[in-house]
């Protein structure tokens, strides 16, 4: 077996699924875990990394292809000692489809007042609250790559209106997108906030006090309500906390934060307006991962352009 053909694993994932996905996978390839630091990388020619050790680079020099294990790539652009050989996201419907599902479920969520209702039941009470319908709703979601593009036209079927911004217009039937230049526009019409954004330089503390004063208020709802899937880094807690506490915003649906695990002492944890997952809205399918992985090293090997490629400027 050519050692030109070593795949590096560093997947900061449940052990057992990567080792149970690895029977598999990568037939006719040598499998590296750069877990064990005895084990020699120097030859090996791709890395399927998430959180990967930061000494990976040194110790895997003529790497020419890195794939992420996850759809965010901004951890691996950060890494010190980054080469400079293409990186390549993990896109797969699995993904795609968990991150709609729970698009879809949070924002039903609240269009049908499950938080309202848990609180109510706490209190053994009986009542019965107002029921908008899905059109009386303006969904706005930012970031309209492969997840956002995917939850626009699910939470649409859902009978919502949608709105969709992004750095390129885009053009989605049914669906009325701005750019860059439209945010105003877009916040304006927006009742519940969707945030699918890569965490970039562009990204870092978009969802700030301000943009959370551009919402629409007075809708269906009464407040708008924030949702966000994307990366933490993309919010400013301090200001989410306040625009939740002094009603600007109605309530929030978080499933990352600035920093991660969220901490214990974090107030968003007891706000009873606010629902937190953790990191969890969509998991990456370890198995689908590593079929990707390996689809795109033939298609490599055989002179074929790598698909999903990373653009190093953009950040995404
Ligand atoms: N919570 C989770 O479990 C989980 C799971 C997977 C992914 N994620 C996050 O979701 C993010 C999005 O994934 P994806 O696959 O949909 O990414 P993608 O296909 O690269 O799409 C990114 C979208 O964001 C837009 N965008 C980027 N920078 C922008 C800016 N400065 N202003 C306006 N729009 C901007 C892009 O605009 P253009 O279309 O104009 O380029 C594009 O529409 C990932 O980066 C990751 O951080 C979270």
């Amino acid at each position: 077996m050519s050692a030109k053909n070593t795949v590096v694993v560093d997947l900061k994932f449940e052990r057992r699924e990567v080792d149970a996905a690895l029977v598999d996978a990568f037939a006719g390839r040598t499998v590296l875990r750069a877990s064990d630091p005895d084990v020699d990388l120097s030859e090996a020619r791709y890395a399927v990394i998430w959180k990967p050790e930061p000494d990976l680079f040194q110790r895997a020099p003529k790497l020419e292809v890195l794939f992420s294990g996850g759809a965010g790539v901004d951890h691996i652009l950060a890494m010190p000692g980054l080469p400079d050989i293409p990186v390549v996201r993990f896109v797969d419907e699995s993904l795609t489809t968990r991150m709609s599902e729970w698009v879809v479920l949070q924002a039903l969520s609240h269009l049908r007042q499950v938080p309202a209702y848990l609180k109510q039941q706490r209190q053994r009470q009986w009542r019965e609250l107002s029921q908008p319908e899905a059109k009386e709703l303006t969904v706005g979601v930012m970031g309209l790559g492969v997840l956002g593009l995917d939850s626009v036209r699910k939470l649409k079927v859902m009978g919502f209106d949608v709105v969709g911004w992004s750095r390129s217009r885009k053009t989605i039937e049914g669906i009325e997108t701005f750019d860059s230049g439209g945010l105003d526009a877009f916040l304006g019409r927006t009742d519940i906030l969707v945030g699918l954004l890569p965490l970039t330089p562009d990204t870092r503390g978009i969802f700030d006090a301000s943009l959370f004063s551009r919402l629409r208020q007075g809708g269906a709802l009464g407040k708008p309500v924030f949702i966000n899937a994307g990366r933490g880094g993309s919010q400013v807690e301090a200001d989410l906390v306040a625009a939740l506490e002094n009603g600007i915003l109605g309530g929030a649906l978080l499933d990352v934060f600035e920093k991660e695990p969220l901490p214990a002492d974090s107030p968003l944890w007891a706000m009873e307006n606010v629902i937190v997952t953790p990191h969890a809205a969509s998991a990456s399918d370890v198995r689908a991962l590593f079929r990707n992985a390996e689809a795109q090293m033939d298609r490599y090997e055989a002179g074929e352009p790598l698909q999903h490629l990373v653009d190093r400027k953009t950040g995404y």
